[in-house]
């Protein structure tokens, strides 16, 4: 009897834990050619361990990061998405991370008028010698997209 109870989900005492140890977010990384996307490199010839949930795409400047391109990869199914940008002072088109840092803001107030957690949407300022820093922040964002779930707006197929 005792274990026809437990034997449900619902009744399984560890049930969240079980459901954080399925959920693996997938992380789209936005990464600044000049520093970031370098440090990611640099993490990786360093042999560092990160979770393989982290998927980088290159663009020559965070700048370059537009609203449509962070809608359209919610939409697609990232469940989180990391921008990479050189610090304040450091960016190689002057201004492009000053364009950014305006930026996020409005798009995370955007996306949490449709329900989405803000947090969905990271900026962080890594530079090519802070593969340590990109690996800690990868591990974290990870642990805080499992919390936050799934991304509901995802395109159902
Ligand atoms: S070149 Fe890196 S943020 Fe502009």
């Amino acid at each position: 009897m005792a274990n026809e109870v437990i034997d449900q989900p619902e009744n399984h005492p560890d049930i969240d834990t079980a459901v954080d140890c399925v959920f693996e977010p997938f992380i789209l990384g936005i990464f600044c050619n000049w520093c970031t996307y370098t440090g990611c490199d640099q993490a990786g010839t360093s042999r560092m361990q990160r979770p393989a949930n982290l998927r980088v795409m290159r663009v020559m400047c965070s700048g370059r990061v537009e609203p449509a391109m962070v809608l359209k990869a919610l939409k697609s199914g990232a469940d989180g998405i990391l921008i990479g940008a050189c610090h304040i002072g450091d960016c190689h088109y002057v201004s492009g991370n000053h364009k950014t840092v305006r930026r996020i803001p409005l798009i995370s107030k955007f996306i949490k008028q449709f329900g989405i957690d803000p947090n969905r949407i990271w900026l962080r300022h890594i530079s090519a010698s802070e593969g340590v820093e990109l690996t800690e922040i990868v591990h974290e964002y990870v642990n805080i997209l499992k919390k936050i779930g799934p991304n509901s707006f995802k395109k159902k197929k």
